[in-house]
């Protein structure tokens, strides 16, 4: 492979760092392409092309369905890890000890009780509130009461800010959807695991002894630990260059939630349980469902399949359609939604609409089916993806601060109108 990119353009050749990075991805460094070339740029709407950053973070390869964070396969942590343990393999890079483990825990229980007059603003909002609207809200609101968050100048300062999202963050989860059921809001247990805890938060009932239930703490622990990164997919690159202007981490946090919201990103979570009711609803008729997404004069697209890296299968989704079936069947839960799902996967497998266009499921999928047999509100859907997201934005964003990167600030292409002159409003 060359050390070096040669363009050339009205004659004049210029030549530009090749860089490989430790998977042999190969990269051509533009640094000095517009001051090299008068002012030259490139462009690529939607960055299909064009890499953010350099990252240790996650690795992914779309054509061999690869996923790794920090080195490990996303199908070793999803079998013999806890989600606890991948937040501070994302954050911190390795996986930690026990007595680091207990340390981390310890710490984000310490931060694990949230203001009360945050309610106050969980008030304002009506019951009708989408949950991501309220959460993006909360976590920004979060910086009004915990301002020294902001500065993260120092090591302990960026383990306080972090310590204090992991142990608040859940807590806000759980109040967003209990405020929408009309249940009191539950503050956690410190007896218990991290995952076990938020359980806890969110399905303990006012009126009994609540028993934990170790199969839906499994299903959930295996989500978020599948949803914990993704590299610089559109909610991470949100939350990196909201930071690259030094604005705190839970503001950054709030702009990647609104981010993910979008049913083209998480929202497709929620988008694909709606679609599957539907299809449920108008008789199971999938091939109605199938000739929509392929009608370029029909918005309609299908749910829960394609994705702009994996050109192969998700892994994530892989994963998640066993862990649904056999949770299904731990909970003796007979979900006709399921069927449609496969029956629709089948289908689209088959289709040379989607086998050209090399669509298949994403990690979106079949995740709501789990979801909703855990009794989770569909419209939390995409809450519980920003739950299992939250260490991985954090360990972008430190990322991005550590690195020193410039402030996110990209260039255009001008196609406006050129230079007119002012004319007063009574000669127009
Ligand atoms: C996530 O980036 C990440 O890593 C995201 C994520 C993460 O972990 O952070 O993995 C999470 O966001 C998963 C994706 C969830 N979104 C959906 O399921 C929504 C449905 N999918 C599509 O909207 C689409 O596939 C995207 C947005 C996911 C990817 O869009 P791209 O890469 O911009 O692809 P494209 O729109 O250029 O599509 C290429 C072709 C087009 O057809 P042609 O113009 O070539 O004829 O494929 C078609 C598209 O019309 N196409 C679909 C389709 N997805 C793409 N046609 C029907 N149904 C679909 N779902």
């Amino acid at each position: 492979m060359s050390d070096k990119a040669t363009l050339e353009i009205n004659g004049e050749k210029y030549e530009f760092p090749v860089v490989i990075g430790t998977e042999k991805e190969v990269a051509i460094d533009i640094k000095s392409l517009r001051s090299a070339t008068n002012g030259i740029i490139t462009i690529d709407p939607g960055f299909k092309n064009t890499g953010s950053c350099e990252s240790a973070i996650t690795f992914l390869d779309g054509e061999k369905g690869i996923l790794r964070y920090r080195g490990y396969s996303i199908e070793e942590l999803a079998e013999k890890a806890h989600f606890l343990e991948v937040i501070y393999l994302l954050i911190f890079g390795e996986l930690p000890n026990k007595e680091k483990l207990d340390q981390f825990h310890a710490d984000i229980k310490s931060h694990s009780i949230v203001d009360d007059d945050l309610k106050k603003i969980l008030d304002a909002f009506p019951k009708s509130a989408h949950p991501m609207g309220v959460l993006s809200s909360l976590t920004s609101a979060l910086t009004a009461f915990y301002p020294s968050s902001v500065d993260v100048a120092s090591e302990e300062a960026m383990y306080n800010s972090i310590t204090t999202i992991l142990g608040k963050f859940p807590v806000i989860v759980s109040w967003t959807m209990r405020k929408k059921q009309g249940l009191p809001l539950e503050y956690g247990d410190d007896s218990l695991d991290y995952v076990e805890n938020i359980v806890k938060m969110m399905f303990k009932s006012p009126n009994c002894e609540y028993k934990q239930n170790p199969i839906l703490v499994n299903a959930l622990d295996k989500l978020l630990i599948l949803h914990g990164d993704h590299e610089q997919n559109c909610s991470t690159s949100t939350v990196r260059i909201t930071g690259s202007s030094h604005a705190g981490l839970f503001v950054s946090l709030a702009s990647g939630i609104s981010a993910l919201w979008g049913p083209l990103h998480g929202g497709a979570n929620q988008a694909v349980l709606e679609m599957l009711e539907a299809i449920q609803a108008d008789g199971g008729d999938t091939k109605k469902f199938m000739a929509k997404a392929k009608d370029k004069n029909d918005p309609f697209r299908l749910m829960g399949f394609g994705h702009r890296v994996y050109k192969n299968f998700d892994p994530r989704a892989k994963i998640i359609k066993v862990a649904a079936d056999e949770l299904l069947a731990d909970l003796g839960i007979q979900d006709p939604i399921l069927d449609i799902a496969k029956g629709l996967e089948k289908e689209a497998l088959e289709d040379p609409y989607f086998v050209e266009r090399k669509l298949y499921p994403n990690v979106d999928f079949y995740s709501g089916i789990i979801y909703r047999a855990m009794g989770i509100p569909v419209d939390m859907f995409t809450v519980m993806f920003a739950l299992g997201r939250l260490p991985g934005w954090i360990a972008q964003w430190k990322e991005m601060r550590r690195n020193q990167e410039p402030i996110g600030r990209p260039r255009q292409l001008y196609v406006g109108e050129t230079y007119r002159p002012f004319v007063p409003v009574d000669e127009r």
